[in-house]
């Protein structure tokens, strides 16, 4: 049994593959990080060493000390990552203040967590408090057709949200609560972390203005559909625009409201009229 056996492990780098074969991590693009549970936490500790340094993420987050998290590395491929895991990748512990992370294991050849951790560490904060310890999945890609939306669209939730519920009917069900748009910011510090974070209590995706997107979830599965989701009705909006001639008809908003109906979901009220 080692690292590459355990189950959480072996979902996040699979994760990793499956946005990589979507197109979605040119180069380094796009980073995942997932809140390790107790149990597997227990499971791995035999594996890790305590002899890397602290390291200040100029961020501080008190509901997530003393955490482990899996993360990819800063400046790694993603599509490198099922090849080498063990130097594509890292598990990290958070300090007792939450203010820092040291590596306990992978990125053998040298590296640090990716550049975005600070925002996946304010992400991870506010999503677990809204979620009651739920939420263990933070995913950042670079998802060609929602980067384009944020040069055509105006850069506000609402226009996203509804672009997006009205580019295919499942859109409302899978994220009722609708969509936060961070505007054009330099990505990888604490400022932009902050921004994400702020937006991220009331929504589970934040959009990074001519960059990408940030989703949340409970698990691999549920976080990679979100992007997933996300993704294809911005393509689809993309396509409708494409053909040249408009929008002629769309979802309508007592459609909407049919769906969440029918679905048992609440769409976000300052969304519909
Ligand atoms: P990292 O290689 O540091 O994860 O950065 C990639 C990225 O997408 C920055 O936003
Ligand atoms: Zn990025």
């Amino acid at each position: 049994m080692g690292v590459l056996d355990i189950t959480a492990i072996q979902g996040f780098i699979k994760m990793c593959n499956d946005g990589w074969l979507q197109g979605w991590h040119e180069r380094n693009g796009g980073n995942l990080t997932y809140r390790i549970r107790p149990e597997e936490v227990t499971e791995l500790k035999p594996f890790f060493t305590y002899e890397k340094p602290w390291v200040n993420m100029g961020v501080r987050a008190q509901n997530m000390t003393g955490e482990y998290f899996i993360a990819t590395g800063s400046g790694k491929f993603l599509r490198n990552v099922i090849l080498e895991p063990q130097n594509n990748i890292c598990i990290v512990e958070i300090n007792e203040a939450g203010d820092s992370y040291r590596i306990v294991w992978g990125l053998e050849q040298g590296g640090k967590p990716t550049s975005e951790f600070p925002s996946h560490f304010m992400n991870h904060s506010v999503r677990a408090a809204a979620t009651n310890g739920e939420y263990r999945v933070i995913y950042h890609a670079h998802t060609p057709s929602l980067i384009a939306l944020t040069y055509i669209l105006p850069l506000d939730a609402r226009s996203f949200t509804r672009a997006l519920w009205q580019s295919a009917t499942e859109c409302p069900v899978v994220f009722p609560g609708g969509v936060g748009v961070v505007p054009w910011m330099v990505p990888g510090g604490a400022e932009i972390a902050l921004a994400t974070s702020e937006l991220m209590k009331k929504y589970d995706a934040a959009v990074w203005a001519h960059h990408g997107l940030f989703v949340s979830g409970p698990d691999f599965d549920i976080t990679f559909g979100l992007m997933h989701t996300i993704e294809k009705a911005a393509d689809i909006y993309v396509r409708i625009l494409s053909c040249g001639q408009g929008i002629r008809q769309t979802i309508t908003d007592e459609n909407l409201k049919a769906i969440a109906r029918e679905f048992g979901v609440t769409l976000n009220p300052e969304f519909i009229d």
